[in-house]
């Protein structure tokens, strides 16, 4: 049957913004390739936490786990918001399902449309795959302090990276990198000074690519491949890294690319044994939440990487076609939020 039985979490800030946008386009492009569309809201997020204490319960995990996948918007609160601990909401939720639900991939797709946008000069054509590990690294929570608040406070935070979570990564990034043209995976770590880590990732690559003879890597440490993606960053095809690496990538990738507005993301769990979940690259942005000023282009690129991953390829395309038709069009002149999701929705 074609159908998505959908879970939404808008979340905080101007998460709700371009989820609604995103929401829109959706609904518009499966009616008209037949699929039905259920949607179940879940009230998940900083302002939920403030209002009930609740991060996210057990019972509401189980019942995302019988979705079919998870679109969300963004969750955070303000810098200066000092009745909400920094962190409490993005490990106890967000990483929690992306933990929970298995997201091992986090892929991350930087495709500048047309020159507009890019602050660079001379951009070149850049169009590459960031495949972001989802599950472990320094992400994983394994830290402490001792003495704490005291002069001899020790604190640690140790990142994880197991041979199995490294090798189903490492192995999706060159399956993808195998249906592409230019068929090119790049490491990015620091095994230069994380010695175990980056050795482990650095021998997985290496094994991993005898199972793809017509993919080629390399390598660059993570400093290095910093200044590529601002000098050359068009000869990037797919970046493999960790957790963390991955997060602080992405949000330059999109900087060159016309903008934390235009990144989208998919936390996929490869194996389908629980739902994956689609996100815009970027945070609940307080300080335009409220006023339209969100660009929804990124929650929108996430509805289309959701439905591909579903198998509706031909929706999907339907969404990125006109969401390159809209960026290709801008002028530079500040438009609102529901008036991008409106053009978008137009050029479907
Ligand atoms: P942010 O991504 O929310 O904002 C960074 C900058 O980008 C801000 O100036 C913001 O206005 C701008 N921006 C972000 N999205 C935009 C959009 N769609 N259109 C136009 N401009 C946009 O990052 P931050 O300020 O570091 O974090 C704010 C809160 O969000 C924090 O609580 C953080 O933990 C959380 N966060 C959540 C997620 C997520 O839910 N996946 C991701 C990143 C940050
Ligand atoms: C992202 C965000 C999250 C991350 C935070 C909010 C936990 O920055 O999705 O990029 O670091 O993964
Ligand atoms: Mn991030």
């Amino acid at each position: 049957a074609r159908s998505i039985n959908l879970a939404v979490i808008p979340g905080d800030g101007i998460g709700p913004e371009v989820i609604a946008e995103a929401v829109k386009v959706l609904e518009k492009v499966v009616a008209s390739e037949g699929i039905t569309l259920e949607r179940t809201e879940y009230k998940l997020g900083a302002q939920h936490w403030l209002e009930t204490g609740e991060t996210l319960p057990d019972e509401t995990l189980e019942k995302l786990r019988g979705h079919d996948a998870i679109l969300f918007g963004a969750v955070g609160a303000a810098p200066g918001d000092t009745r909400i601990p920094s962190g409490i909401i993005e490990r106890e939720m967000l990483l929690k399902l992306r933990f929970s639900l298995d997201h091992y991939v986090n892929l991350r797709p930087s495709r500048l449309y047309g020159t507009v946008g890019s602050p660079l000069a001379n951009p070149g054509n850049i169009d590459f795959i960031v495949v972001r590990e989802g599950t472990e690294g320094p992400y994983v929570g394994n830290g402490g302090t001792l003495r704490g608040g005291t002069p001899h406070e020790v604190a640690t935070e140790v990142s994880l990276n197991t041979a199995h979570g490294v090798e189903r990564v490492v192995r999706d990034a060159f399956r993808r990198a195998n249906a592409r043209p230019r068929k090119h995976v790049t490491l990015v770590h620091k095994h230069n000074v994380l010695v175990y880590a980056g050795h482990l990732w650095k021998r997985t690559v290496e094994a991993v690519a005898q199972e793809f003879p017509e993919v080629t890597h390399d390598y660059l440490h993570i400093d290095a491949a910093m200044i590529f993606l601002v000098t050359d960053p068009a000869r990037f095809d797919v970046i493999v890294t960790d957790n963390l690496f991955g997060d602080i990538i992405t949000d330059l990738a999109a900087a060159v690319t016309g903008g934390i507005g235009l990144a989208a993301s998919g936390n996929i769990n490869m194996d389908r044994t629980a739902p994956s979940m689609f996100e815009p690259v970027h945070g609940s942005a307080p300080d335009i939440a409220g006023q339209q000023k969100a660009d929804p282009t990124a929650a929108i690129l996430s509805a289309a990487l959701l439905l591909d991953h579903l198998g509706y390829a031909d929706a999907a395309r339907r969404i990125e076609a006109a969401v390159v038709s809209d960026v290709e069009s801008r002028t530079g002149e500040p438009r609102g939020t529901a008036a991008i999701g409106d053009a978008i929705l137009a050029a479907l």
